[in-house]
C-alpha cells in the first residue's frame, strides 16, 4: 500500500541522519537539514506551531535563543502523543503538549543563561504524533535589528554568526518565512539565504500572513509565489496561521487548519495559488517531508565521501603515534626502561651535553 511504501522509504532517509545528528557527528561532518529562519514577528514559530500541533515559545524580543531541532515523526492514527526534549546530557520526558513550552524555556535558561543571551549549543524536541509530519526542522534565533534592555550591543550580529553557520553549509536548506505585508526584497533573512546560496539552489520561501496582504498588492504576491519576482529552484509557499486575535480568541491549532482552508479556497487572488497546491500548512508539510527525503537521498554520497576522507585522516594520525605498549610484561618493561633512560639522557645533555646508551 502507499502508506507503507511511504513508512519504508521516508522514516529510514530521515531516522538516519537523525540518529547521525544525535551521535554528534555534526562537529566534524555536515549532515542534511532544513533550518527555519526569518526576521522578527515574521510568522516563524507560527508556522512551526502549526506544523508541530504543539504551543512553542512565542511573545515580543528574542523568544528563541537556541537552535532547536524539532524531530517530527508520524505515528498511526488512534497512537499516541509522545514528547522528549534534550539537551547536553539531560533527557526528560514531556506528558503533557502543553508543558512543551515551558521545557524549552527551562532548557535555553540553562543552556543560554536566564534572560536574553543566546547561545550555539543544540535543543532537540521529539514529538510523535498522528498529528505531526515526518519531518527534522532547525529552528534559529530571530534576526533581530536592535538589542533590548539586558542584551549585549552585538546580539544581532552574534544571532547572524549562528545563522550563518548553518545556512553557509551546503548540506542546508534554508527555509526563510516572510510576512506577506513586507517587501519581500527587503527582508533580511532572504538577503542572508541569498548571500551564501545566490543562485538559489537550496532557498524555499514561505510567505504568511496573506490575510493581512496591502490592498492592491495581491496580484504582486501571486506573482511571487510563482516564482517570477526572486527565482528560487525549491519555491514558495503559502500559509495563514494564527493571528493575535485568534490567539486571544482561543482558536485551537486544529481549528486554524479549518479556517485557512476556507481562507484559501474562496480568496479572490489567493485561491488559484490553493488549487495549485501552493497554499496552506497541510501542503506545506507534505512539500517539506519531499524536500527533505529529496535532498538526504542526494546528499548520501558527499556524506559518504565526508566519512571516508575523515576516516583515513583518523587512520593516518593513528599511523603516527606507532604501536601500542607490548602485551608481554618483559617487553613492557624494557619498554619503560628504554623511555626512562631517553628521558634521562635528554634531560643530562641538556646539561652537560653528554650521551647514555639505551639497552
Ligand atoms: P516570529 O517572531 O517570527 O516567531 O513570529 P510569530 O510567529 O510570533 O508571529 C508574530 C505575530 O504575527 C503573532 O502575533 C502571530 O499571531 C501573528 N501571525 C503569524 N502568522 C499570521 C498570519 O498568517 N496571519 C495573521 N493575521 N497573523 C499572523
Ligand atoms: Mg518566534
Ligand atoms: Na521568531
Amino acid at each position: 500500500t502507499l502508506n507503507q511504501q511511504y513508512e519504508e522509504k521516508v522514516r529510514p532517509c530521515i531516522d538516519l541522519i537523525d540518529s547521525l545528528r544525535s551521535l554528534r557527528v555534526e562537529k566534524d561532518l555536515s549532515l542534511p537539514a532544513i533550518a527555519v529562519i526569518g526576521d522578527q514577528s515574521s510568522g516563524k514559530s507560527s508556522v512551526l506551531e502549526a506544523l508541530s500541533g504543539v504551543a512553542l515559545p512565542r511573545g515580543s524580543g528574542i523568544v528563541t535563543r537556541c537552535p532547536l531541532e524539532l524531530k517530527m515523526k508520524r505515528r498511526r492514527e488512534g497512537e499516541e502523543w509522545y514528547g522528549k526534549i534534550s539537551y547536553q546530557d539531560c533527557e526528560k520526558e514531556i506528558e503533557d503538549p502543553a508543558d512543551v513550552d515551558k521545557k524549552i524555556r527551562e532548557a535555553q535558561d540553562e543552556m543560554a543563561g536566564v534572560g536574553v543571551g543566546i547561545s550555539d549549543d543544540l535543543i532537540s524536541l521529539e514529538i510523535a504524533s498522528p498529528d505531526v509530519p515526518d519531518l527534522t526542522l532547525i529552528d534559529l534565533p530571530s534576526i533581530a535589528r536592535v538589542a533590548v534592555k539586558g542584551q549585549p550591543e552585538n546580539i544581532g550580529d552574534q544571532i547572524k554568526r549562528l545563522i550563518q553557520k548553518f545556512i553557509k553549509r551546503q548540506e542546508t536548506i534554508s527555509l526563510v518565512v516572510v510576512p506577506c505585508n513586507v517587501d519581500i526584497a527587503t527582508t533580511e533573512a532572504l538577503k542572508m539565504a541569498q548571500e551564501v546560496d545566490p543562485d538559489g539552489e537550496r532557498t524555499l520561501v514561505i510567505l504568511t500572513k496573506p490575510d493581512l496582504v496591502d490592498k492592491g498588492t495581491e496580484e504582486a504576491v501571486v506573482d511571487i509565489v510563482h516564482n517570477k519576482v526572486i527565482h528560487l529552484k525549491k519555491g514558495y509557499m503559502i500559509v495563514r496561521c494564527r493571528g493575535q486575535k485568534d490567539i486571544t480568541d482561543k482558536v485551537s491549532l486544529t481549528e486554524a487548519i479549518e479556517r485557512e482552508k476556507a481562507f484559501f479556497s474562496d480568496h479572490l487572488h489567493f485561491q488559484t495559488l490553493y488549487d495549485e497546491g501552493h497554499a496552506t500548512v497541510p501542503k506545506l508539510a507534505e512539500k517539506l517531508t519531499l524536500t527533505l527525503v529529496h535532498h538526504i537521498k542526494t546528499s548520501l554520497p558527499r556524506l559518504e565521501e565526508q566519512i571516508e576522507e575523515k576516516l583515513e585522516q583518523t587512520q593516518a594520525e593513528l599511523e603516527r603515534y606507532g604501536p601500542g605498549p607490548p602485551s608481554d610484561d618483559t617487553e613492557r618493561r624494557v619498554l619503560l626502561i628504554c623511555k626512562v633512560t631517553a628521558f634521562t639522557q635528554d634531560a643530562i645533555s641538556l646539561t652537560t651535553g653528554e650521551e647514555l646508551k639505551c639497552g
